[in-house]
């Protein structure tokens, strides 16, 4: 929280800043923090700075006799039945037994809730932010993360591990679609945004949902070949610090100025210094310099990365200013962690100040959201999640993130045309319009949640006389005698490196399925899914009309609202598109297909 000059003026600004946060004063959070840090033990400081996926809990009752402070959902990291009141159940069978340990100090419980509540089964999944750049539409994106943890917060959960601030230039990166733009500038207009909508929704049992500003830096901007595998992501972001401080701090900075109360280590290095190690960047900077007083939480058993066995890595990550440490359990023994830690505050490497500057930046943010005054939550909210009025603003999203970047007079399509072929591997794929990050880590396929394809919207837009023919290759259409065909063609989901490419052409399969429709005479608009740009230069000729379509996540029918001119297209390119995708954002000019902000 800003220090206030303590003018009248500026007390009334800090008195309705703080009615955010359940009107309890700094002053009143650091007496009862100090309080509460006299009476902990070595042991109950360590549990507080421990964070465990739930998975991997030995036995539940590790969460009062350790006193931990925090558990996470990675990826896929379900109740048994994946289904709201299951995951509420959960969260308060966990809280419930954390409040039985000596101090009763709450969990703080974290998810990936990145474009909605996207593990839940029946959630609202938002285009992800890549087609978020491209509406380019602050308060849209506010409203978004708003909805987002009101549907976090109906399951009991506290804090969610978005938004990611990264400004992705390579875009053989696995990640690119989970940054809004290339441009560093307007990642911080979307992202101090998304990190207001996360941090005052008005949630049903009044606890706030926490925000986490990500991954602290550089994780878009790694040499090619630096990376995991020989490629990108997990690599070594080479800039000066000059560089560093202008290019890419403004966005962090901004999201510190909208008090964002977590912000999390990346796991690539700086100039060949692990983030996650580097005292420099978590510590100088970003809590001296740029005066962030949230905590900072590492990334999944990010801190094993760093160059040491695993004591070393727990003291170079801790003295750096690493607060809490995304254990995980399923690598390290979250009990080997504990004791680790232990034993190098006893034995004097990591000094006990460290630790109590740690737990006291845990324990403030715990407070300033309500999770002392009611950790426990009640089931009357449920029914927020994937409710219509989220679905609404998701397929305004989608709407506005459809960039359409050739159009032949083909759109809009007519409602009453004769018939109308919808094709494509992408056309009737919820699992494959959604992407990574959804249901599960690496997301699915086909009917993975609730939502509406591609094909499902067309279906439902056009009159009732007009003959809908859907053919995933284009193939079997001999006694069909349409004119215009609407191919939906793209990636698979994939999260991470396991995005990681060297090359970026569209699939054969989905060549040959344009192909076939073409030769059969058809006019065909092609919808790309994609985390990315891709290489459509040397066949974007051939095509009648073409639109990015990004991953629109589970309401298709925003696609439709754009085919058939019901909605103007309004998208923009929020990353540059060079006619070799593998080029990236920092392409020349002369090499671009179209330009940043470009969109008919
Ligand atoms: C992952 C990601 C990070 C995510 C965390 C928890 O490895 O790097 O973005 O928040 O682990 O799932």
């Amino acid at each position: 929280m800003k220090k206030y000059i303590v003018f009248l003026g500026f007390l009334i600004i800090n008195f309705s800043c703080n009615n955010d946060r359940n009107m309890i004063s700094e002053s009143e959070i650091d007496k009862k923090v100090d309080k509460l840090i006299q009476s902990m033990t070595l042991d109950e400081k360590v549990g507080q700075m421990t964070q465990i996926d739930q998975r991997f809990l030995d036995t539940i009752t590790d969460l009062s006799t350790y006193s931990i402070g925090s558990l996470l959902s990675g990826g896929g990291s379900h109740p048994k039945v994946n289904e709201p009141q299951a995951w509420l159940d959960m969260y308060n069978g966990y809280q419930s037994e954390t409040l039985k340990s000596r101090l009763q100090i709450p969990l703080i419980y974290g998810i990936d809730a990145v474009h909605g509540h996207n593990n839940v089964y029946g959630a609202t999944i938002f285009p992800q932010n890549i087609g978020l750049g491209a509406t380019n539409n602050p308060e849209l994106i506010f409203k978004i993360s708003e909805a987002t943890s009101i549907e976090v917060a109906a399951t009991g959960i506290d804090w969610t591990f978005s938004p990611c601030l990264s400004s992705p230039e390579d875009y053989r990166w696995g990640r690119t679609y989970e940054g809004f733009s290339s441009d560093p500038s307007l990642v911080e207009i979307l992202g101090e945004a998304s990190v207001k909508g996360y941090q005052s929704a008005q949630t049903n049992s009044g606890k706030k949902v926490v925000a986490c500003a990500k991954h602290f830096i550089g994780d878009g901007n790694t040499e090619f070949g630096t990376g995991m595998n020989g490629l990108v992501d997990r690599g070594n972001t080479i800039l000066n610090v000059d560089e560093l401080k202008e290019k890419l701090l403004p966005k962090y900075q901004a999201a510190i100025d909208a008090d964002v109360q977590t912000i999390m280590a990346s796991y690539n290095s700086w100039n060949g210094v692990k983030c996650h190690g580097s005292k420099e960047l978590l510590t100088d900077i970003l809590k001296i310099e740029m005066g962030f007083d949230g905590f900072v939480i590492s990334d999944w058993q990010g801190i094993d990365e760093i160059p040491g066995d695993y004591k070393s890595d727990i003291i170079t990550s801790i003295n750096a200013g690493i607060d809490m440490v995304m254990v995980s359990g399923q690598g390290q023994p979250y009990k080997k962690f504990m004791r680790l830690l232990k034993e190098s505050v006893e034995e004097g490497s990591i000094p006990l100040a460290r630790i109590d500057d740690a737990v006291k930046r845990i324990l403030k943010v715990k407070i300033r959201n309500g999770l002392f005054d009611n950790p426990l939550v009640e089931n009357d909210a449920l029914k927020v999640i994937g409710s219509d009025t989220h679905r609404d603003i998701a397929r305004q999203a989608v709407r506005e993130s459809v960039v359409v970047l050739k159009n032949d007079d083909i759109i809009p399509i007519s409602k009453d045309s004769k018939s109308i072929v919808v094709a494509g591997r992408g056309a009737d794929n919820l699992g494959m319009q959604c992407g990574g990050w959804t249901i599960n880590w690496q997301g699915g396929q086909g009917d993975i949640t609730i939502g509406t394809t591609i094909l499902d919207g067309i279906k439902k837009s056009v009159s009732a006389e007009t003959n809908v023919i859907y053919s995933e290759d284009g193939q079997d259409l001999n006694d069909v005698d349409g004119e215009l065909a609407v191919v939906v063609i793209g990636e698979d989901p994939y999260t991470e490196f396991f995005g990681d490419k060297d090359n970026l052409d569209l699939l054969n399969d989905d060549i040959n399925t344009i192909n076939n429709l073409k030769n059969k005479g058809y006019k065909v608009m092609v919808l790309l899914i994609s985390g990315r740009p891709m290489n459509i230069a040397e066949h974007i000729d051939d095509w009648d009309g073409f639109a990015a379509i990004w991953l629109p996540g589970s309401e298709g029918d925003g696609v439709s609202d754009i085919l058939f001119g019901d909605f103007q297209s309004t998208g923009k390119l929020s990353y540059p598109w060079p006619i070799k995708a593998e080029h990236g954002a920092n392409a020349d000019d002369k090499d671009l297909l179209f330009n940043f902000g470009y969109g008919l």
